[in-house]
């Protein structure tokens, strides 16, 4: 990271005050879909603890955005990092040079991510989802594995169902599931896409509500969500994107205070 970056992002311009450098720094990250520049460049940071909420219209490239942090898409110009490392890219001179497979994989362990879709294997117990990670990926031993996985499971609530099937679970439940499996891989950053929006309101308020306390334990978190009253209670900041770009970033105080800014008046408008 170069020492200009770190003056533009680094300490004192973002959330919680750690002393660190950003755990995410986007600087003007760039991605077209063929012809369609779906991330106009992208700047932002996220300090270690913090939890930013990220909202936008349909289409703003919210996704696209986290999916880069996470590498399941790549950027072709600006620079992504997490935890100091340059995501899917090495630099030679000024030049962005796609990483190994290997490497972009050990990346990504650091990094979990919940979906919409639960993404949970069907022909698994809850539980065995959970240690499949850890004991695959990381290589622990059975044990550890299946004893963290546990205490995973009664953290989200589920405590009573290690052997059911995910088609067993209501949808609320799969997505706990889906949280459980992703700390079980002991992320620096998670990463959420409208973990509530298939929910019917009932489930998803035991979502947030876990949602809400990893928030609480100071894991760091990129969430991208139509939960306003949500984003607002538990975000250190919220960010606007609007057509492949960040329009605003705010304390959710001054976020919603935003009254001159039309964009995001006529946005939130849409959604109360
Ligand atoms: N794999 C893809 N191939 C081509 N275009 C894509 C692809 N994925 C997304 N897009 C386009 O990129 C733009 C941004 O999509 P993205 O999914 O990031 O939006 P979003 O803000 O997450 O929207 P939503 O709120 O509906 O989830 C859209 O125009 C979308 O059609
Ligand atoms: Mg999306």
């Amino acid at each position: 990271m170069t020492e200009n970056l770190q003056k533009q992002h680094g300490k004192g311009t973002s959330g919680p005050e750690t002393g660190l450098t950003p755990l995410v720094l986007a600087d003007g990250v760039r991605k077209w879909f063929g012809h369609l520049e779906v991330l106009k460049g992208i700047s932002l940071s996220v300090s270690h603890g913090e939890v930013l909420s990220i909202v936008g219209r349909s289409g703003s490239g919210k996704s696209t955005f986290l999916r880069c942090i996470n590498n399941l898409e790549t950027y072709q110009d600006g620079r992504l990092y997490v935890a100091e490392n340059l995501i899917g890219y090495r630099e030679v001179n000024g030049k962005l040079r796609a990483l190994p497979t290997r490497a972009i994989v050990q990346q990504r362990r650091h990094i979990g991510m919940v979906f919409q879709q639960f993404n949970l294997f069907w022909h698994m117990t809850v539980l065995e989802n959970v240690i499949e990670g850890p004991i695959r990926v990381l290589n622990e031993p059975r044990e550890t594995a299946v004893e963290r996985g546990r205490e995973l499971l009664i953290k989200v609530g589920l405590g009573d169902k290690f052997d059911s099937y995910p088609m067993k679970l209501s949808g609320g439940q799969q997505q706990r599931a889906a949280i459980a499996r992703a700390l079980a891989m002991q992320p620096k950053l998670m990463l959420f896409d409208e973990p509530t929006s298939a929910l019917d309101p009932e489930t998803t308020g035991e979502v947030l509500a876990v949602i809400a306390d990893l928030a609480q334990s100071g894991m760091t978190m990129v969430i991208v969500t139509h939960e306003m009253s949500f984003a607002q209670r538990v975000s250190d900041r919220i960010a606007f994107m609007e057509e492949g770009l960040v329009n605003t970033i705010a304390t959710p105080d001054a976020f919603f205070g935003q009254s001159d800014n039309k964009s995001l008046q006529r946005f939130l408008a849409t959604i109360h």
